[in-house]
């Protein structure tokens, strides 16, 4: 182990990317996009991808990488499966954060809100636009249950391709949620540690900005 992490050591590089500037008159959405179509030309792996961390009934949070699908009047929406960990948890407790990395332009965006499900006719749209393969998958995972062994998945797959050999309907466990934002905090890497961080809080509506030490 100690050699991995001489690896890492010696592997990473001090970050200079550029400044976090010019975002005065921004809301954070404006910056959100911007910097998300900046993923995209820098050629970021995987740049809709963010962690999602959820708390369960005893306070213990977990995290896991999903894909922003959309965002719907300034929500920030994901699909999943209703009974899984991360849907039992957010039923328990609505407060979650949201986590975007872009190792290549030294750059994160946190985000930390509230989670609810979308209506169901947008999962609908979304469900429907998927390929055949993903709708029989959303039918044969119980996402985050126990799985005896890859048969017993390969056996539901079957069961569902014989029970809808035509269309494919949503399982009423499987759908969107979409997340209010209510802070965001927009972090630029730079030399040395002494990073760029600028906070939004909402109030009333209104986005408060101040900066914050590295
Ligand atoms: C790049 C990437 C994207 C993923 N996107 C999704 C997604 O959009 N929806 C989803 O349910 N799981 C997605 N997963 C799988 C989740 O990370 C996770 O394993 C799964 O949702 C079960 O999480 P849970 O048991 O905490 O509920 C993705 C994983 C990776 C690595």
């Amino acid at each position: 182990m100690k050699d991995i992490l001489d690896q890492f050591r010696l592997g990473h590089h001090d970050f200079d990317s550029g400044k976090l500037e010019g975002f005065e008159g921004l809301d954070p959405y404006d910056l959100f996009e911007l910097w998300a179509k900046e993923a995209i030309n820098n050629k970021e792996l995987e740049p809709n991808a963010f962690v999602l961390s959820t708390v369960n009934s005893n306070g213990q949070p977990s995290s896991r990488v999903l894909y922003l699908k959309d965002i719907i009047k300034k929500q920030f929406v994901f699909y999943t499966n209703y009974k899984s960990k991360k849907g039992e948890e957010i039923a328990g407790n609505s407060k979650v954060s949201m986590l975007f990395f872009w190792p290549d332009s030294s750059r994160q965006i946190r985000i930390e809100g509230v989670c609810t499900r979308v209506d169901s006719q947008i999962s609908d749209d979304y469900f429907n636009s998927r390929p055949r393969g993903s709708k029989i998958g959303a039918w044969a995972s119980h996402q985050s249950d126990e799985l005896t062994g890859r048969d017993e998945l390969e056996h539901r797959v079957k069961m569902y391709e014989e029970e809808f050999k035509n269309e494919v309907p949503r399982p009423g466990h499987w759908g969107g949620y979409q997340i209010e934002p209510l802070s965001f905090e927009f972090w630029q890497g730079r030399p040395s540690r002494l990073h760029d961080r600028i906070i939004f809080t909402s109030s009333k509506g209104l986005w408060d900005i101040y900066k914050q030490n590295p």
